[in-house]
Formats: structure tokens, C-alpha cells, sequence
């Protein structure tokens, strides 16, 4: 049965004012922030991990004439800083409403879904957990109406994520895991899908979220009965079903029999780089503005990295995952020695993830911008 969803979301704080990012505890060093002075945080592929999530108070930068923060929590801040509301987003917050509202009476076909695609640590996982936590409050807003089998708030949404190599069996237990409905080894795939539907439609599930989902090809015969899983739950759960993963439209996911089943009844949303420029638009530049405006550093220059935005391009491949990673480090290397602010040399002593050093090609960078892009990116609230 469901864990009691009932309560579940009722520690949920509105993020606006949090201006508590975590617990630090007192003292000048940094050792506790990095080692994580947190207990690790439940998997997001639980109801409790799901719910903690939710419920968590979310970063967020220092607001105007605010009392400052010490070094340890400023270090916190950046390992875990703020999500920033990009067009992807934007694009699968409004499509996932309309779809929600679209299935609502779709009980007996499945309903249209969507598909987050894009390529390696372009924020197709963030997209989705922050859409799933909207739809989460949303529903709790509401007072969680048509809720839990007890009564409760019940379960609006759900994360899965596709195991490796996955088998429909396999799947068929993540989606059990997720609500920890008890399941043996003796259970036959059938049997495990018999009592995901049951419990899920119960807890009145209406946003089903599945990630990984380039795991699944279903040109495998284990790829096949799983892509056929899915298709039965998506009858069976009536939910909205929303897909991520890692560029699947150029995949087997979307060819043949099966692939059609999925690609028939789901649209894309392309989580993409940020190109330098579109037409008028710069969106990479915003997206840099937007991360700078939300920096905690004593004497940082603001317009730093806006003036960066060729190189900071060229050494990221416009991916929001490379920049993040190499704004975030170098802010904490900042406030580590002392400088407190971001330079170039500070960004050129950062090493970030291969695939982006791989991409940089250390000529000249373009010539730098005269003014800061516009921060139109906006921090997701
Ligand atoms: N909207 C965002 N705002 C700020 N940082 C982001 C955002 N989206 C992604 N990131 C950063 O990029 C990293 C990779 O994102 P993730 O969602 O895991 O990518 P993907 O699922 O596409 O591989 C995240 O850990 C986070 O640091
Ligand atoms: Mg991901």
C-alpha cells in the first residue's frame, strides 16, 4: 500500500522568502560544508525521497540589504545554487498543464504525453524534477482534492527512473519501488503491473515521470516487452505521462512498431545547448547573466561574466550542466581563498567535465560583448 501520502506535502514552504539554504553548523572552517555535513537526502525515486524533495527549502540568492552569510553557508549555497527557469522549462511547464487538463477525461486510451529530449547534462533531469515539484504544489494548493485511498493528500506525481539494460519485469518494479508496494521474487511481471496500476490509480497518481529513457531500445526483445510495459501502464495509470532522456528522437526508441506506440502519443520538447544567438535573442548571454545576478560573493564584479560570454560559450558548448559546474567551482574557489570574486583567471583554472574541455578549442575567443546580456532567465520560483 502507499506509504501515507496523507501529511506528505504539508511541510512543503513556498520558496519565495527561504532564505535558509541549508544547516551549517557554526565556525569559521569549511570542512563541514564539504563534507556534507546533510545526511544524504532520500532518493528522488521514492514517494519519501519525492516528498523531502518537494518540501526542501530551495536556494536562494541573497536578497538586496539581507544580512550577509558566513563563508560555510555561502559554500553550501554554491555546491547546490539555484535552478534557473529556461525556456525548456518554461516549454514542458506549459505543455505538461495543457496535456494534464487535455487527459483528464481520457480514461479508458492513454493520454498524450511528452518527451524531454537533448543531449548529456543539458537539464533534461532538472526540467522534469522541477515541473514534477510545481505540479506536486500545485495539487497541494488545492487542498489535494480526489487524493489517497485514506483519505489524504495523496500521490499526485511520480519519478521513475529506467534501469539499466532494463527488462520489463525490472521497470515494472521501479514503478512498485517508487510507492513501495510490496512485490516478491515470485511475482510474475504480470502480477507486479496488476498491483502498480491498482495502487497507483488508489493514490491517485496524475503526473507519471520517466527518466533514462534511452535505456529502453526496443528493437531488443527485452527493449520490446518493456516499451510494450509502458504502453499497458499508460492505459491502465491515468496519469499524464512524461519521458526523458538522452537525444531520443535520432534512436530506436522512436522506430518501428513499438516506437510508434510511444512517438504516436508523445510530442518533444527539445532540451538543447544554448546557442550564442538567435535572430535578436542571446540566450546563452542570459542564461550567464542570470547565474551571475544569483552569486554570493563578497566583491564580485557584476558584468564579469556577461563580458565572458564568447569564452564562457566556448569552453561550455552553450550546456547549462558545463556552465553551472564551472561557475558553481569557481565561485567556491573564490570564497576558499579569499578573492571572493570570479575572474578569467579563476574560470581558466577550473577543470570541468570532459565532454565540455573536449569541445573547447582554445583559440581567440570572439571579441568581447560592450554590454551585459539581459537577464531574462529567470531563477525558477
Ligand atoms: N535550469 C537550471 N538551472 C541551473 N542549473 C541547471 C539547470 N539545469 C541543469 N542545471 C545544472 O546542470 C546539471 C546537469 O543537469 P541535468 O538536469 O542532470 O541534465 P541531464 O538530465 O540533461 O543530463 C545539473 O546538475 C545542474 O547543476
Ligand atoms: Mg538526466
Amino acid at each position: 500500500m502507499v506509504n501515507s501520502p496523507a501529511g506528505a506535502a504539508r511541510s512543503t514552504t513556498p520558496v519565495a522568502g527561504t532564505a535558509k539554504t541549508a544547516r551549517v553548523s557554526g565556525g569559521a572552517g569549511c570542512l563541514a560544508a564539504e563534507a556534507g555535513a546533510r545526511a544524504r537526502p532520500r532518493s528522488v525515486t521514492t514517494w519519501e525521497g519525492w516528498r523531502d524533495f518537494v518540501g526542501a527549502p530551495v536556494p536562494v540568492p541573497p536578497a538586496p540589504g539581507a544580512e550577509p552569510r558566513g563563508p560555510e553557508e555561502r559554500l553550501v549555497y554554491h555546491s547546490r545554487f539555484v535552478v534557473v527557469r529556461t525556456p525548456a522549462i518554461d516549454a514542458l511547464a506549459k505543455n505538461v498543464r495543457t496535456l494534464m487538463i487535455l487527459g483528464r477525461h481520457q480514461d479508458v486510451t492513454a493520454r498524450p504525453g511528452l518527451i524531454v529530449t537533448g543531449p548529456a547534462a543539458a537539464g533534461k533531469t532538472t526540467a522534469l524534477l522541477q515541473v514534477g515539484r510545481a505540479c506536486h504544489l500545485a495539487h497541494t494548493a488545492r487542498g489535494g482534492a480526489g487524493g489517497g485511498e485514506d483519505g489524504g493528500e495523496g500521490v499526485p506525481v511520480a519519478y521513475v527512473l529506467v534501469p539499466p539494460a532494463a527488462t520489463a519485469k525490472a521497470l515494472a518494479a521501479e514503478f512498485a519501488r517508487y510507492l513501495g508496494v510490496p512485490i516478491t521474487d515470485r511475482m510474475t511481471q504480470a502480477q507486479i503491473t496488476n498491483a502498480v496500476c491498482h495502487v497507483y490509480g488508489e493514490a491517485g497518481v496524475r503526473l507519471v515521470m520517466i527518466d533514462e529513457i534511452h535505456r529502453l531500445n526496443p528493437r531488443t526483445t527485452a527493449g520490446a516487452e518493456t516499451a510494450d510495459l509502458l504502453k499497458d501502464l499508460t492505459e491502465r495509470i491515468g496519469a499524464t505521462f512524461v519521458y526523458a532522456g538522452i537525444d531520443v528522437a535520432a534512436t530506436p526508441l522512436f522506430a518501428g512498431v513499438r516506437g510508434a506506440q510511444l512517438a504516436g502519443r508523445a510530442c518533444l520538447v527539445e532540451c538543447g545547448a544554448f546557442p550564442a544567438r538567435v535572430g535578436g535573442a542571446e540566450p546563452f548571454g542570459d542564461l550567464v547573466a542570470a547565474m551571475e545576478n544569483a552569486l554570493d560573493l563578497r566583491a564580485h564584479r557584476a558584468g564579469t561574466l556577461p563580458r565572458l560570454v564568447s569564452y564562457l560559450h566556448a569552453r561550455t558548448a552553450g550546456r547549462i550542466g558545463s556552465l553551472a559546474r564551472l561557475v558553481r567551482q569557481a565561485a567556491i574557489g573564490a570564497i576558499l581563498d579569499g578573492t571572493e570574486r570570479i575572474t578569467r583567471g579563476g574560470l581558466d583554472a577550473v577543470r570541468i567535465d570532459h565532454l565540455a574541455e573536449e569541445h573547447h578549442r582554445p583559440r581567440n575567443p570572439t571579441r568581447a560583448r560592450a554590454t551585459p546580456a539581459r537577464a531574462t532567465a529567470r531563477r525558477v520560483p
